[in-house]
Formats: C-alpha cells, structure tokens, sequence
C-alpha cells in the first residue's frame, strides 16, 4: 500500500482536515500515513472500520509490547488510556461510579453556578468583545474537574501552558519540558493531599494507595491525576469552542437553536459529530498481525483511528458535511467506542449543554471578532480547535 504524506497538506490540513480525510475515503477506509511530525503509522478513516478497530482486542495499548520505553510514562505514570485488561479494568472500576449520570446529574447546579459567574464576567465587557476560549470555554471544565478532584489552588496560566503541551506539543522538546513540570507538579500535588485529605476523589484514591497498593500502586495514581485532570478539561474546552464556531458558521442553525431551546440536546451531539474537539484516537498498537478492512497489518505496528474522518463518512452519516442540529447524530465516535470509551463522556455534556444554551440565552447577537482565516489551531493530529476565538456580541436585555 502506498504511503500517504499528510505534511505535503502543510497547515491547511490542521485548520480543516475535513477534504484530505473524504480524499482518503473515497479511496479507501484504512490507509498507511506519513504523519506531519514524521512518524509512520496506519490511519482508519471509515465509520464501519473505526468502530471495528476501536473494538478489536488485538489492538491493545500497551507501548511496552513495542520496545518501547517512555519517558512519559515514567514522569506521568500508567493510566486506563496506556493500559490493557486486567489492570485497565481495575483502573476504571475504581472511578467509573463517580462519573455516572446520577453523580454527574448532582453536579449540575454547580456547573450552571460557575457558569453564571463567568458569563457575567464575559459580558460586561463595555466594548462587547472577548475571547470565548479565556473567558468561557477554558475556565468552566477546569473548575469543575479540579472542584471534582479537590485541586482548589491550581496554577491555571502554568497548567493551561503544560496540558496544552501534552495534547498538542509544539515541538519535541516544549513537549518533554511540560511533562517533566507537569510530574513535578502532581506530585506535590499529591504530598500536599495526603497531609492534609479532604472529602474528595484525589484524597479517597490517595488513601487506596497508602492501604492497598494492589488496587493503585504509586505510578497508577499519579497517572490517574495526570489522565483526569488533562482529559477532564482539554476536550470539553474544545466542545465549547468547537460548537460555538459551527454555530457562528452557520447562522441559520444558530437562530433555530435560539428560536427553540429544546433542541439543545441534539445540537450539542451534532456539535460533537461535525468537528469534535478529539480529531484522532490515541495510539494503538498490534499485538499480532491484525486483518483490518481487508489488509494485514503487520504485528508491532502503530494505528491511530481518525474519529473526526469517520464522523463525517457519507457511508454513515447522510451529506455529512452539512451541520444541522436536527439531524439524528446517533452513532457518532466523537467520545470514541469500546473498552476506552469516554468515562467522562455524561459529564462532558452537560458541561457543553448548559453552556452553549447559558450563553446564547445571556447574547441577544453573536459574531466572530477575526478573519476565519487567522485562527489558531492547535497542532498535531490528536486535538481539533482553536487557541482563542474572539467573539463580538451584545448582551440580551
Ligand atoms: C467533549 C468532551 C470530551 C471528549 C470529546 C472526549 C473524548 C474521549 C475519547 C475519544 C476517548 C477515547 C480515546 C481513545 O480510545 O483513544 C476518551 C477517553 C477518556 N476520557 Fe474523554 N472526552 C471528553 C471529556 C472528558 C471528561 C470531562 C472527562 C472527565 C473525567 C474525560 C475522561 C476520559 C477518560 C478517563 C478516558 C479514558 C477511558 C479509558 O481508557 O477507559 N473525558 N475521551
């Protein structure tokens, strides 16, 4: 199979992926990619294949079986999305009941208190203008997972600068600089909590630790902080962004949605489909070699799932191209599929509902404060959105 180069797209492929994946499509749903940072690996980008290769147990996620040895793993630890069953298993059990829908429903006056706050912030600005991602979409989902965990004094600017890192590195090195901060980090983090536990997840995981270190051994809970507190808040951020932008691009799809609330529900699933903030899965990698869509990949190699492809697969989703928050969504793998499906996907969107409709509720006009054009993305393939999205509006009566 001959290799596809995704640097000859250059940055037009990072702003909008959506053409080069329906190319790839069209001519096929498992393709072997030179990624634009170098790395050779096989992409799937159809619907029926990406929901296939997120369920097969013969892609598994442990890096070891490669030979490889991580110096991110060893400065963050080992956690449910570097890990197979049995320990994947036990990891998830151990949090999996506080992210149900009952736990997460108990949160939702907080969410909408700290959403209040924050819109009343945002729309007193007497020139009308802000910065969604600052004022809104960023600050909301790190409240909320660092209030969830009991992290009350997080260094925002700094872990804003080492997570972004951490999903989308610059370059190499700022990648390897955030890691080493971000250990340092949790792990005072942690010593701080175990002097002084509180009524929270980080305290009770803590504890599991110190008296049963077969449940959670040292590794698993700092990979446990570093997974919630980086997944609890890095995508949610880009729902917020993501869909207000599909909204500002499509104006009749906003007026709807302000015309008729109740198809907020549905507008967020259709925000998740049409540009969710996790453009690829994380790595996986082959046990053994593994026939997928009718091609044998050989043992040891890497796959990485384009859920952003697959969500917009004509196969699956009619003129997947059109947003249109009536449509049925259903079936979407914005939240991924199989044994790492989300753990915080009820969570995610709640935060997202009551936002979007807090925020159009609270703006009688909304527009994009920049040329679309000079926008900027986040790099890399495994996130979609923007840094900042200047926004103009006025406040509703
Ligand atoms: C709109 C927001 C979100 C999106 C689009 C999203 C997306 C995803 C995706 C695609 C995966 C699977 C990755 C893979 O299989 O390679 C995943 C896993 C995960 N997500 Fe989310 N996520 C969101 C919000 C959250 C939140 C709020 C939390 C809070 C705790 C969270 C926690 C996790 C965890 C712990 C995993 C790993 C689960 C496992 O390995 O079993 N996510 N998420």
């Amino acid at each position: 199979m001959e290799t596809v180069d995704l640097a000859v797209y250059g940055d037009d492929f990072t702003a909008d992926p959506y053409p080069v994946y329906a190319k790839l499509r069209a001519q096929g749903p498992l393709h072997r990619v030179r990624t634009p940072d170098g790395g050779e690996l096989w992409l799937v980008v159809g619907h029926e294949e990406a929901r296939a290769a997120l369920a097969d147990p013969r892609l598994v996620k442990n890096f070891r079986l490669m030979g490889w040895d991580s110096y991110e793993e060893e400065l963050l630890g080992v956690h449910m999305l570097n890990s197979d069953p049995p320990d994947h298993t036990r990891l998830r059990k151990l949090v999996a009941r506080e992210f149900t829908m009952r736990r997460v429903e108990a949160l939702g006056p907080r969410v909408q208190g700290v959403t209040d706050e924050l819109l009343d912030a945002m729309l007193a600005a007497p020139d009308g203008r802000a910065d969604l991602v600052n004022a809104l979409a960023y600050p909301l989902p790190i409240t909320v997972i660092c209030e969830l965990l009991g992290v009350p004094d997080l260094d925002r600017e700094a872990f804003r600068n080492w997570s972004n890192e951490a999903v989308a590195p610059t370059t190499p090195e700022a990648e390897r600089t955030a890691f080493v901060e971000l250990s340092a980090y949790l792990n005072e983090l942690i010593e701080d909590k175990r002097c002084s536990p509180g009524d929270d997840l980080m305290s009770a995981l803590i504890r599991t630790t110190a008296e049963d270190g077969d449940r959670l051994s040292r590794s698993e809970l700092t990979g446990m902080a570093f997974l919630l507190l980086i997944a609890g808040h890095e995508t949610t951020v880009n729902l917020i962004s993501n869909g207000v932008r599909a909204l500002l691009d499509h104006p009749d799809q906003l007026a709807a949605l302000r015309a008729d609330m109740s198809l907020i529900d549905g507008a967020v699933e259709e925000m998740l489909r049409y540009d969710g903030p996790v453009e690829t899965s994380t790595y996986r990698f082959t046990a053994e070699p593994v026939d997928l869509a009718g091609t044998v990949i050989p043992a040891r190699e890497v796959v990485l799932v384009a859920l952003a492809s697959a969500d917009r697969d004509p196969q699956r989703f009619d003129d997947p191209d059109r947003f249109d928050i009536r449509r049925d969504p259903r079936g979407h793998l914005a939240f991924g599929h199989g044994l790492h499906y989300c753990l915080g996907a009820p969570l995610a969107r709640m935060e997202g509902r009551i936002v979007v409709r807090s925020f159009l509720e609270r703006t009688a006009t909304l527009e994009l404060d920049t040329d679309p054009a000079r926008l900027d993305w986040l790099p890399g393939l495994l996130m979609r959105g923007v840094r900042a999205l200047p926004i103009r509006f006025t406040p509703a009566p």
